[in-house]
This record gives C-alpha cells, sequence and structure tokens, in this order.
C-alpha cells in the first residue's frame, strides 16, 4: 500500500474521483473498522483541508464520537440532537448551508460555519454518521453529498 496520498487539485469532482480508489486501496485487506475509519478521515482531511472531518458511532442510544481530524469536538450526541443526531433519526444526509441557521445545531467549534452529515445505514439501520465541518458558509453540495455517501458505504461496518 502506498503510504502518501496523491492529492489532486481539480474540481471538486475530479478530487472525490482521485480520492475515492486511494481510499479503496487504504481499505483493502484491513478489516479493523476504527484503523478504517481513521484513514478515511484522515484521507478526507488531506485532500479537502477542510475544519473537521470524522465519525459518531452509535452506541446504545446515543453517537460517540471515532476517528476524526481537526478541533476536539463533543463526545455524546442524542438521537435527534444537533445536524449529526438528526442525520441519524431521519437516516438522510444533511446538508447545513449555515449552521447559525440550523435550530439545535451542536457548535463544537466556533469556526464551523457550514456541515454535511452522512448516515451510515446497515440493513435498515444508522449505525454511525459522517460529519463534515466547514469554515466558510454554504461550501457543501450534492457534489459532496454524492460522494460522501458512496465513500462510507466502501467501509465494512460489519467488521
Ligand atoms: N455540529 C454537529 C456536532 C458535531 S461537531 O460539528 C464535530 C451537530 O450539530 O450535530
Amino acid at each position: 500500500m502506498a503510504e502518501d496520498l496523491s492529492i489532486s487539485k481539480g474540481s471538486k469532482q475530479e478530487q472525490y474521483e482521485t480520492l475515492i480508489p486511494q481510499i479503496e486501496g487504504l481499505l483493502t485487506g484491513e478489516d479493523d473498522l476504527v484503523a478504517n475509519m481513521a484513514n478515511v478521515a484522515a484521507a478526507l482531511k488531506e485532500q479537502f483541508d477542510w475544519l473537521w472531518v470524522g465519525f459518531y458511532v452509535v452506541k446504545h442510544d446515543e453517537l460517540v464520537l471515532g476517528p476524526f481530524q481537526g478541533p476536539v469536538a463533543c463526545t455524546r450526541i442524542r438521537k435527534g440532537r444537533g445536524v449529526c443526531g438528526l442525520s441519524w433519526s431521519e437516516a438522510k444526509t444533511l446538508i447545513v448551508p449555515d449552521v447559525e441557521k440550523f435550530p439545535g445545531h451542536i457548535a463544537c467549534s466556533s469556526s464551523s460555519r457550514s456541515e454535511v452529515v452522512v448516515p451510515v445505514i446497515i440493513n435498515n439501520e444508522v449505525v454511525a454518521v459522517l460529519d463534515v465541518d466547514s469554515q466558510h458558509l454554504n461550501y457543501f453540495d450534492e457534489t459532496d453529498q454524492q460522494f460522501l455517501e458512496r465513500i462510507v458505504s466502501l467501509v465494512n461496518f460489519n467488521s
């Protein structure tokens, strides 16, 4: 496995298209879930340099902080709370162009301006979410949704 990522400077779509095969390479042959979540978060952070990117994992009735890259974050989120908890309860991706206009947004970092949260759904149940924060307003769109949903589907959450 190559240890260095090849970083694309192209369009957002080109950046994802360059990154995805490399993420597949990082995941191949490794069945440890924490290791795989950690490398996915690191690869995304290295390519896009977002403020924060990481996983929250469903444990009992809460989301618990998992592998991430960025500033320290809140460790537990209740179902339905914040963007992450709502993505969990609704089992759908949420794009938030302006976090200050999202009722109940949980501000882990005062620098966060926009956010996208993608649920990981296994056998019709949300088992985790991928959360991404940007320091820029209105940063995420359907391209991010499409590719981030694909990226979380590459990780084997049954392992
Ligand atoms: N903003 C999230 C909380 C997690 S942090 O952004 C890392 C939310 O409202 O659920």
